[in-house]
């Protein structure tokens, strides 16, 4: 952690992507939400958040947030923005002098990718305050908190690997053993997650059951690459392929480049393929990505949780 001016702290807080191995989508709940079955894996992609503590907070509001993407808004439907306000309000409720905050967000997620950015960035924030503000929650306490804004943020507190099941709160961490790297290709369009589960449920007649590997799987706390690819599955791809004729191009010049698996992320519109090594992703990026309209990643599965430095 870096110490300004007196009274002033700044972290860093890198917000990596996400890739779901596996979304199954399963029964609609009473709240309108889906349960889901995934298993989710972050990727060396990242945002990037700078929190620091001001003495005085702003006279209206005690959130100041900057982003060098002027695409994003940084009022109330910025997840961070939010995620700031919401530590704040429990750290009052706590009895903790709440200072002012500063954020600043560089965006390299793609938005509306299906890859959490929004989400990661939530957690980030979460993470960063806890930090900063010396409130000592632990993982699961900022996880509890994450829940209410995106089904996707307790996740990313229990990165870098996790099996996630009910509307996203029911995260266990889990070990993938070995390396591997990830091709991210979005194909310039971005895909509404609302209109996503629409589409879902106006293709499909019912849930098809969780597969007897998955179920095996369910109850393992250390997985391989190896036994994780073949089984690589996305119930939003069936779905938009028939919408977005561009994703199957994608995924199939994914693993023409040689990816061992390729697939959705979450409810699109990006694209990843998992590849062996650095030489082949960087390969196959340059190769797929070369298409008009299209934006290409190449970066390492995460290796670690998320951490503020
Ligand atoms: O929680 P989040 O903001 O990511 O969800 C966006 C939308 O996706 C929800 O409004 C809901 O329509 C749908 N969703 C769902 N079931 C989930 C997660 C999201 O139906 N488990």
């Amino acid at each position: 952690m870096m110490n300004n001016n007196a009274g002033e702290r700044t972290v860093l807080v890198r917000a990596p992507a996400k890739v779901n191995l596996v979304l199954r989508v399963l029964d609609r709940r009473p709240d309108g939400y889906h349960n889901l079955w995934s298993l989710m894996h972050t990727v060396g992609l990242e945002d990037e958040l700078h929190v620091r503590l001001t003495a005085e907070p702003d006279a209206s509001s005690p959130v100041r947030l900057a982003c060098d993407d002027p695409t994003l808004p940084t009022d109330g439907r910025n997840l961070v923005r939010r995620a700031a306000e919401l530590v704040l309000e429990r750290a009052a409720a706590q009895g903790r002098p709440v200072p002012g905050v500063d954020i600043r967000l560089t965006k390299r997620i793609p938005m509306g990718g299906g890859l959490g950015g929004g989400s990661s960035d939530a957690a980030a924030t979460i993470l960063g305050l806890n930090h900063v503000l010396g409130l000592g929650w632990s993982v699961s306490e900022m996880a509890k908190l994450g829940e209410s804004l995106g089904s996707d943020v307790p996740f990313f507190l229990f990165a870098p690997c996790a099996r996630v099941r009910g509307r996203g709160e029911d995260v266990a961490p889990l070990t993938l053993a070995g390396t591997r790297w990830v091709v991210l290709v979005n194909p310039g369009f971005p895909i509404e997650t609302r209109w996503a589960y629409q589409c879902l449920a106006e293709s499909r007649r019912g849930v098809r059951p969780l597969s007897a590997s998955l179920v095996t799987l369910m109850g393992r706390d250390r997985l391989s690459w190896n036994e994780v690819v073949p089984l690589m599955e996305n119930d939003f791809e069936g779905a938009l392929a028939p919408v977005h004729p561009a994703l199957t191009a994608i995924k199939t010049e994914l693993l023409l480049a040689g990816a061992e698996g390729a697939l959705l992320s979450g409810s699109g519109a990006t694209i990843f393929g998992i590849f062996h090594d650095e030489a082949a992703a960087v390969r196959a990026r340059d190769l797929v990505g070369r298409s008009e309209g299209r934006r290409a990643f190449a970066a390492p599965a995460g290796t670690g949780p998320l951490t503020c430095s």
